[in-house]
């Protein structure tokens, strides 16, 4: 049965842009394969039910994860498509866990090849793995002489089969020389591989930002999270954060807003209570910054975010009353708040604002 939600704050998520996006994306990368990456619960749009979604229309080949604990939870969820797990696993078990799950894994290190092997043994169930390449973004992934060996001892062993090589681009929206430098890096060790005899190695590089601005980045398979989710230039947001008021008052000249008397009002005003806080990842930062749409109006937030209220200017909003609709996120009328909005007002990136909402906020999914 169903939890009970009768608190009104919710995050839409409309599947029929997640679709769409999609749609380009796979259009834009063909022939390479789509890998939706759906880490962090899809960027906090609800993993299991876009994988779903996903694999119900077919809109991409396989699915992305961080950690072994992510990919069980899709197999959990009934998804059979192919998962790579993108993040270094550790410790031992790790690798029975994800053989046991048909989770595909990654292998950055010497140390990760013998394990996965050991544990493909002990299990007599072939592992399948994609070796990462380190080419510049320093944060998981072998250089050439060590992927190498990688290679050579994971295709000796038997154990384990090898189907991929890839790297990840650490600054494909900012700095076009050196994502060349990366791309030639790794042309270089997938061109050296090839002479070693690997052959059919699924070759990835792209993120969304190098889908669509690097043609030659998307090889054989691209591997897409913000665009899909409608977050980057010429995609469609997915996600509408989204509350009801339930409390007004009019305050007089001179009357404090919020702990530490972060607002002072300056004027008599009508302040509206909504029911988010930095509880359901409505950053603190946004206090006396953000706006929230009510009644297909601006209205500034007032005072510090609290954790679970926060409260508004809604002076200018004759009709705002208990129960009238909040916007946070996304659309409300002609307005709509944008993460890229949020995300410069915190000084952060798209990414951040919608990952950090949290999970007492119940997702909704409509078309
Ligand atoms: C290894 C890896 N590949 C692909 C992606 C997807 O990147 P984006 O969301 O920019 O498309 C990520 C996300 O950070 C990642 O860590």
């Amino acid at each position: 049965m169903a939890a009970t939600i009768l608190r009104p704050t919710c995050a839409e998520i409309r599947l029929s842009a997640v679709r769409k996006n999609l749609q380009k994306l796979k259009k834009t990368a063909a022939p390479a394969r789509l890998l939706f990456v759906v880490k962090a619960n899809a960027y906090g749009h609800g993993a299991a039910e876009l994988a779903r979604l996903a694999e119900r229309e077919s809109l991409a080949w396989g699915l992305g994860v961080s950690s072994v604990e992510e990919g069980l939870a899709l197999r959990g969820a009934g998804i059979k498509s192919p998962v790579l797990v993108l993040g270094s696993l550790y410790p031992f078990e790790s690798f029975v866990e994800a053989i046991n799950a048909d989770l595909m894994v990654t292998i950055a290190s010497l140390d990760a090849a013998r394990l996965v092997t050991e544990a493909a043994r002990r299990l007599g169930k072939k592992a399948v793995c994609h070796m990462k390449l380190e080419t510049g973004m320093g944060r998981i992934g072998a250089r050439k002489p060590s992927l190498l060996k990688i290679y050579d001892e994971l295709s000796a062993s038997g154990a384990v089969s090898v189907a991929g090589l890839y790297t990840h681009l650490s600054s494909a929206d900012s700095d076009p020389d050196y994502t060349g430098l990366q791309l030639t890096i790794f042309s270089e060790t997938a061109a050296e591989l090839e002479t070693r005899g690997a052959a059919g190695l699924t070759l990835h590089t792209a993120n969304s930002y190098a889908t669509v601005n690097y043609p030659v980045s998307r090889m054989d398979m691209v591997r897409c999270g913000i665009a899909a989710y409608g977050l980057a230039d010429g995609f469609e947001p997915a996600m509408t954060l989204k509350t009801r008021i339930v409390f007004v008052k009019n305050m007089r000249e001179g009357a404090f807003i919020s702990y530490n008397n972060s607002f002072r009002a300056d004027k008599p005003m009508k302040i509206a209570t909504i029911p988010v806080g930095y509880g359901d990842g409505y950053i603190r930062r946004f206090s006396n910054k953000a706006d929230v749409l009510i009644g297909g109006r601006r209205c500034r937030v007032l005072g510090n975010v609290t954790m679970d209220m926060t409260m508004v200017d809604v002076t200018a909003v004759k009709d705002a009353a208990v129960g009238s609709e909040a916007v946070l996120l996304g659309r409300q009328g002609a307005e709509e708040i944008t993460a890229a909005e949020l995300a410069a007002m915190a000084d952060t990136i798209t990414y951040e604002i919608v990952t950090l909402i949290s999970a007492r906020v119940p997702r909704v999914y409509v078309e």
